[in-house]
């Protein structure tokens, strides 16, 4: 008897999903096809990835049982927009595990785009995006890898944690369509009325607003509160002396996760 991966997975018509049992790395797939013409809302999922691909080129280990998929849209905006996105990825994660984690469960966002569970990281998201000679993109793929069952002992210098540790139950299936559901409407959102609504979500979402962070910066690191996100996604901390400080780039660390 066939089985096809997608059986049963009911998704918003925007979207055109191709599932795989095992693939080198899903946003490599993605960025083929949509180099070779696809259209926007094309989503590429697969059981297990053999290359997974994390931030600043490290390894995405991505045994069987978790969350793998690319979703490639194709924004009229410039790339600087456009990255901005991934603080919309990030709610629309957040607002898809919500529902299956028990209360007791602490859920949040962290600056710029990691999900946390008990300050552990649960989820991470790689965009990628190619631009048009006008500087506005021709496409950007979002590629998100969730920790359901597995987790590797450490990603990025924090430590990781999966959803079944904490209790949750469901599958990547569940997870797959709630995160898509959520995503297609906050992209609508965001073409309607811009960046301000999903800063505002994601700052609702965030861990540690108004509280003590570290920055660390290829070459420094220093201290702050965290005071907010501004409207080009900037982190915007206060420093000792009571001056402003705008992050673009760089890693964050909350106190009890140092
Ligand atoms: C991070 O480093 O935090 C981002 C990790 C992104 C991993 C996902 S898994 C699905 C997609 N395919 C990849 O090769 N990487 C992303």
């Amino acid at each position: 008897m066939s089985y096809n991966l997608t059986d049963g997975i009911d998704l918003p018509s925007f979207f055109t999903l191709t599932a795989f049992q095992t693939i080198d790395s899903t946003n490599l797939a993605a960025r083929k096809l949509a180099d070779e013409g696809a259209s926007e809302g094309q989503v590429i999922w697969a059981l297990k990835q053999e290359s997974g691909v994390g931030r600043r080129g490290r390894q995405w280990t991505s045994p069987e049982g978790n969350l793998y998929c690319s979703v490639l849209l194709r924004p009229n905006v410039s790339a600087v927009e456009g990255a901005k996105l991934s603080f919309l990825v990030a709610v629309a994660l957040f607002d898809a595990l919500k529902p299956y984690l028990p209360e007791s469960i602490d859920l949040a966002v962290k600056w710029p785009n990691d999900l946390l569970i008990n300050g552990r990281k649960t989820a991470g998201i790689l965009l990628e995006s190619r631009s048009n000679n006008d500087g506005r993109l021709d496409w950007l793929i979002i590629g998100t890898g969730i920790n359901i069952r597995h987790y590797p002992k450490v990603t990025d210098g924090l430590p990781a944690i999966s959803l079944e540790e904490v209790g949750a139950k469901l599958t990547t299936d569940q997870l797959l369509k709630s995160y898509l559901d959520n995503l297609l409407q906050l992209y609508q959102l965001w073409k309607q009325e811009g960046f301000s609504p999903i800063r505002q979500r994601w700052l609702a979402r965030a861990s540690g607003v108004g509280g003590p962070v570290t920055v660390r910066l290829s070459n420094e690191q220093f201290e702050g509160v965290f005071s907010g996100m501004d409207e080009n996604g900037a982190l915007v901390l206060t420093l000792p002396d009571g001056s402003t400080r705008l992050v673009t780039a760089g890693e964050v660390f909350l106190p009890t996760y140092k």
